[in-house]
């Protein structure tokens, strides 16, 4: 039946938007969706880290053009050149875009986004005792997020009657988060293996989120796992081989942090399906990045994006993969491709506003959700 709205929306385009929002919000069999809670790190930030890190960093990639050119015509502290998975979600149930808790609007009764570039599934405190010094001083992990969200509260509703009806009709977001851990990591020397070994802790504390939340009465929680590590550019260009054999012969991604992010994805997954039988009332949706990402690759084509490309950054400033960390996008001497539409990778680390829409669907109708999103709100 939802298979349906997305064509109907676009034979509405002629109309006002409001046509398209209104088929949205009347769709049959869809229980209607008020608010959007999300917490994650840039793939999910719209504007909370360009406010926290503004006392220590004067000036910051996503403050500046071409992020948001495609889009919004102006940065807007989202790491891409537009919307992002999240923007298209919310406009899919006919919601604003999550509005960032640190940002201008102060009006969060359709919800917040905690969402921070650079966030930890781990406490900072927890890396600061373990001498793991790698982690930017930024207090931003998914426990202070929840912390947020909790200050947050008391102003959406007074009863915890009331609050358990509100987050009901919520939509929540639990993610992406591990990314970060892993990276700060292995900056900070650690070998792939010793890595690996923090997954299951990890993945712990993602569940504890959800469960963080479903106690607050979540129905709908959005959980999404780790983007193939080894096709990012930034990883690419970071640790180039030059065994052949470390790279996979069809994408030309690194395997081994592939493999990390395939152990991670498939230790959630498990723990999103034991949290379904723990909360059989709340619907728990394990939301894929990494599958997504290797279709585009393999095939970019039938997605719409140039094949020459495909793992070839649009904004950066020259190289195998045209990202150069000392002139990243936003910097003097990077600049962005004619044509974002066509790509897959917006900055050497996160995704276009193309890539994000196509998972957005993925998400919201299949096959890149398990069950897909509008499908857990129908069962
Ligand atoms: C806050 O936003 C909601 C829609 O999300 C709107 O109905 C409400 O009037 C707004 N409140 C204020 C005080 O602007
Ligand atoms: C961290 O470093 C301090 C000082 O070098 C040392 O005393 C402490 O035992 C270390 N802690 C861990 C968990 O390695
Ligand atoms: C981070 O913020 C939390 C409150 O959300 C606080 O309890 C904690 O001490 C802070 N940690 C650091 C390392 O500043
Ligand atoms: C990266 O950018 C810097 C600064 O513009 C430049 O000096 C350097 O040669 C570039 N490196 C590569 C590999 O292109």
């Amino acid at each position: 039946m939802e298979q349906r709205s997305a064509p109907k929306c676009i034979a509405f385009f002629l109309l006002p938007v409001l046509a398209c929002v209104h088929y949205a919000q009347a769709n049959p069999g869809r229980p209607p969706i008020h608010s959007i809670f999300s917490f994650g790190n840039s793939y999910a930030d719209t504007g909370n880290f360009v406010k926290l890190a503004a006392p220590v960093f004067p000036v910051m990639p996503f403050n500046n053009l071409p992020y948001g050119e495609t889009f919004f015509g102006r940065p807007t502290g989202r790491a891409s050149n537009g919307r992002i998975t999240m923007d298209f979600i919310a406009s899919e149930f006919g919601l604003p875009f999550v509005p960032p808790i640190l940002g201008k609007d102060r009006n969060f009764t359709g919800g917040a986004n905690f969402a921070v570039v650079g966030a930890t599934a781990l406490d900072l405190a927890y890396y600061l005792e373990n001498n793991i010094t790698s982690v930017p001083p930024f207090n931003s992990s998914l426990g202070v997020q929840l912390d947020w969200f909790r200050q947050l509260k008391p102003t959406l509703c007074s009863t915890p009657r009331a609050c358990r009806n509100y987050f009901k009709k919520s939509l929540f977001f639990m993610g992406e988060f591990g990314g970060n851990d892993y990276t700060f990591l292995m900056a900070a020397g650690k070998t792939l293996g010793e890595v690996a070994s923090y997954v299951p802790k990890i993945v712990r504390s993602i569940s504890a989120g959800v469960e963080a939340v479903v106690k607050e009465g979540a129905r709908y929680v959005v959980v999404p796992g780790q983007l193939p590590t080894g096709c990012i550019p930034i990883v690419l260009t970071l640790y180039a081989s030059p065994n052949k054999r470390h790279y996979d012969r069809r994408t030309g991604c690194l395997r081994k942090y592939n493999a990390l992010a395939r152990y991670h994805n498939g230790a959630l997954f498990e723990a999103v399906y034991r949290l379904r039988i723990k909360y059989p009332a709340a619907k728990i949706v394990y939301a894929d990045y990494y599958a997504p990402l290797m279709d585009f690759l393999k095939k970019p084509k039938k997605f719409g994006f140039s094949a020459s490309s495909k793992l070839r950054v649009c904004c950066g400033a020259g190289g195998p993969y045209n990202y150069n960390m000392t002139a990243a996008c936003g910097f003097p001497g990077a600049s962005a491709c004619a044509n974002p539409a066509a790509r897959i990778n917006w900055d050497g680390i996160h995704l276009t506003e193309g890539a994000y829409e196509r998972i957005a669907g993925g998400w919201l109708w299949g096959p890149y959700a398990h069950p897909p999103i509008l499908k857990a709100m129908r069962q």
